[in-house]
C-alpha cells in the first residue's frame, strides 16, 4: 500500500503536490477545482494591499518547453480577496496557502496581519517577482531575512519565503531567512527574461521583460532546492518546471518537502491527477511505500 500522505510545518497533506501561486490567475473556483481533482494544497495568487492592474496585454507566452509571463501581479486588492478567500478556505477540500506581495516591510507586514485573520494554514511571502517595479526582497539574504523577522513578530501562522534562482548563493539567503524565524522556503518564482519577435523587431511582452518558467527551469529548480537543503533543515515546498511523477520524485530527492506544480496546468488538463498517478507508479516500481522513501541512494 502507498502512501502519499506528508506534513508540512505541521499542516497534514494528502499527497506532496502543491498548486503554484498564480499561474490560473486570481479565481477561487479555480483553488477549488484543482483541490478536488486532488491536489495535497493550493496557493492563492499573490494579492496586494491596494488592487493592481497588472501589465497590459500579451503578459503570457506558452513555448514548447516554457512559458514566459509578465502578468505583474494583476489582483484586486486584499479587502476584495479577502472575500473569496475566505470562501476558498472554508469550501477547499485541500489546506489553503495565501500568497502576498508588497513593496515595503510595513507594508508586508499590515498585509500579513490582515490575512492572517482568515486562519490560511500558511503565508507565502512573494519576496521574488521579477515582474514588478520596487525593492525584490530575495535578491540579498539580508533585505529577505528583514521581512521575515518582521512578519514573523507580527504573525502567528506558518509564514514561507518565496526565493529566486537568479542570485548568487540561494542557500545563504535561504539559511538567513531560517535563522530569521521562517518556518519554509519555497522556491523557485520564475527566472527574469525577455522575448523577442525579430520580424516586428519589438519585444514580445509589453513590459519587455518577463520571468521564464516551465520544463526549462527544471534542472535550475532543482540545483536551487538542493542548495538550500544543504543549508536550511525547515521544509522546503520546491517547485519550478514539474511536470511528471518522476520529476516530482526528483524535487523530493533534492530535498523538497512538498513540491509545487504550476506551468504543467498550461499542458495538461488534469495535471495534478496525471502527476499524481506517476508518482505512484514511480513508488510502485522502486517498491517504496511512503514519501520519506523517496531519498538519494
Ligand atoms: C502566469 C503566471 C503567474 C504567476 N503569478 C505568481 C504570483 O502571483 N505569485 C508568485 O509567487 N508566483 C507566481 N508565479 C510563479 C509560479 O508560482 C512558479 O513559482 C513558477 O512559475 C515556477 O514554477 P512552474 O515552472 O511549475 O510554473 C506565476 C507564474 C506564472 C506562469
Amino acid at each position: 500500500m502507498i502512501d502519499l500522505t506528508t506534513t508540512l510545518c505541521g499542516i497534514k497533506l494528502s499527497n506532496p503536490l502543491v498548486l503554484a501561486s498564480g499561474v490560473k490567475g486570481t479565481d477561487k473556483e479555480m483553488l477549488i477545482r484543482i483541490a478536488k481533482e486532488g491536489a495535497g494544497a493550493v496557493t492563492s495568487k499573490s494579492c496586494s494591499l491596494e488592487p493592481r492592474e497588472g501589465h497590459e496585454n500579451p503578459t503570457v507566452l506558452d513555448y514548447k518547453y516554457y512559458l514566459i509571463n509578465a502578468v505583474g501581479l494583476s489582483n484586486p486588492g486584499v479587502e476584495e480577496e479577502i472575500k473569496e478567500l475566505e470562501y476558498a478556505i472554508k469550501n477547499c477540500p485541500a489546506p489553503v496557502i495565501v500568497s502576498i506581495y508588497e513593496n515595503s516591510v510595513e507594508r508586508f507586514v499590515l498585509l500579513a496581519k490582515k490575512i492572517e485573520k482568515i486562519k490560511p494554514v500558511m503565508i507565502e511571502l512573494d519576496a521574488s517577482c521579477p515582474n514588478v517595479k520596487g525593492k525584490l526582497f530575495c535578491s540579498c539574504a539580508s533585505s529577505a531575512a528583514e521581512l521575515v523577522s518582521a512578519v514573523k513578530k507580527e504573525v502567528k501562522i506558518p509564514i514561507s519565503i518565496k526565493l529566486s534562482a537568479a542570485v548568487a548563493d540561494i542557500g545563504q539567503i535561504a539559511k538567513e531567512c531560517q535563522d530569521a524565524g521562517a518556518d519554509c522556503i519555497t522556491a523557485i518564482n520564475t527566472i527574469p527574461c525577455m522575448a523577442i519577435d525579430v520580424w516586428a523587431r519589438k519585444p514580445i511582452l509589453t513590459n519587455k521583460y518577463g520571468g521564464l518558467s516551465g520544463q526549462a527551469i527544471f534542472p535550475i529548480a532543482l540545483r536551487a532546492v538542493n542548495q538550500i537543503r544543504e543549508y536550511c533543515t525547515i521544509p522546503i515546498i520546491g517547485g519550478g518546471g514539474v511536470y511528471s511523477g518522476e520529476d516530482a520524485a526528483a524535487m523530493l530527492m533534492a530535498g523538497a518537502n512538498a513540491v509545487s506544480v504550476g506551468s504543467a496546468l498550461y499542458r495538461y488538463k488534469f495535471a495534478f491527477r496525471k502527476i499524481k498517478r506517476e508518482l505512484i507508479e514511480y513508488m510502485r516500481k522502486m517498491n517504496f511505500e511512503k514519501i520519506s522513501d523517496i531519498k538519494f541512494a
